[in-house]
């Protein structure tokens, strides 16, 4: 009888070896109207919708406008990139929509609930529940194991023992593959490793949705493809992935490249011929 812990993480497991989703969940390309097991959201339902979402920044009276007008929708299960030249809003959008950030004006709504209004302590249980987020230097704690940093999200879930959230944290790290390296200091790893590490903290507390922010910015190509070919499986088991990134052969993992300038969205497309790990890449 597999633990609790196992239970809740095993099906999204990513065998990082063999690349073998233990989940029985089909390709999300050939069903998309499987369930997730534990957060039971149906894909291709609205997951996020913004209406003239707007931001600026209030500094000394000075006002800096940074996103003007974004109308947006992702549906749950969809793999979306966002790009565009730096400066152009990408880490505010995703920061706002993951609850890191407010909005200064207009509408959002997450699953289907306007979350406008709601206080930070309830954007904070959202974010702890449902999300998860990957950023380019890893921010790990340094002279921290590894298997301390993964299970950081997990103490505000005082319900856990501390044996749970071991087994859930060595569950994630399984899923990356880097069970192994679970009683090193995140300072004695590679950068590959290091982004590894963070993924697994982002799953931990099995998240519907997965921000990544440039998360192959820093790493070699090789690196970088691991990155992403953990992140595709994710998504083939149904995470809702929004991966912000410079690089269009990283951005061609998605269904969706938003693209974005001076703080608008000025394109919205679908990815005809995607990048996926079925044996070769494009
Ligand atoms: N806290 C802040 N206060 C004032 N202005 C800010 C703040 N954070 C970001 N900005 C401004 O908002 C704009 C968008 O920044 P953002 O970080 O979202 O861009 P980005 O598209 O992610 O860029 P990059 O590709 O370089 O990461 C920039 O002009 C930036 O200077
Ligand atoms: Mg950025």
């Amino acid at each position: 009888m597999s633990s609790r812990a196992e239970r809740g993480i095993s099906w999204m497991t990513v065998n990082y070896n063999k690349i073998n989703l233990r989940s029985k969940l089909r390709d999300s390309s050939s069903s998309r109207s499987v369930r997730t097991p534990r957060n039971d959201i149906r894909l291709n339902m609205p997951l996020i919708q913004t209406k003239n979402l707007n931001k600026e920044y209030c500094t000394d009276e000075v006002k800096t406008p940074v996103l003007f007008d974004i109308d947006l929708e992702i549906n749950s299960g969809e793999f979306v990139s966002i790009m565009g030249p730096s400066g152009s809003g990408k880490s505010t959008l995703m920061h706002i929509l993951g609850f890191l950030d407010r909005l200064t004006s207009g509408q959002y709504l997450f699953e289907s609930a306007d979350v406008t209004g709601f206080d930070d302590k309830k954007l904070a249980r959202i974010r702890n529940e449902k999300i998860g987020f990957v950023f380019q230097s890893f921010n790990l704690l340094p002279r921290t194991t590894v298997l301390e940093n993964v299970k950081l999200p997990l103490q505000y879930r005082p319900g856990l023992k501390e044996k749970e959230k071991n087994e859930m944290a060595e569950s994630a790290l399984k899923a990356v593959g880097l069970e192994h390296r679970m009683n090193f200091f995140s300072n004695q790893l590679s950068g590959g490793e290091k982004q590894r590490v963070a993924i697994a903290r982002a799953l931990v507390t099995d998240p519907t949705l997965i921000f990544a922010d440039e998360p192959t910015g820093n790493l070699d190509s090789k690196s970088g493809l691991q990155i992403m070919e953990i992140l595709d499986k994710l998504n083939k088991a149904g995470k809702t992935i929004i991966l912000v990134t410079h690089e269009t052969n990283t951005a061609s993992f998605a269904h969706r490249i938003i693209a974005l300038k001076d703080g608008r969205i000025v394109s919205d497309r679908k990815v005809d011929n995607r990048n996926q790990f079925n044996g070769t890449l494009k």
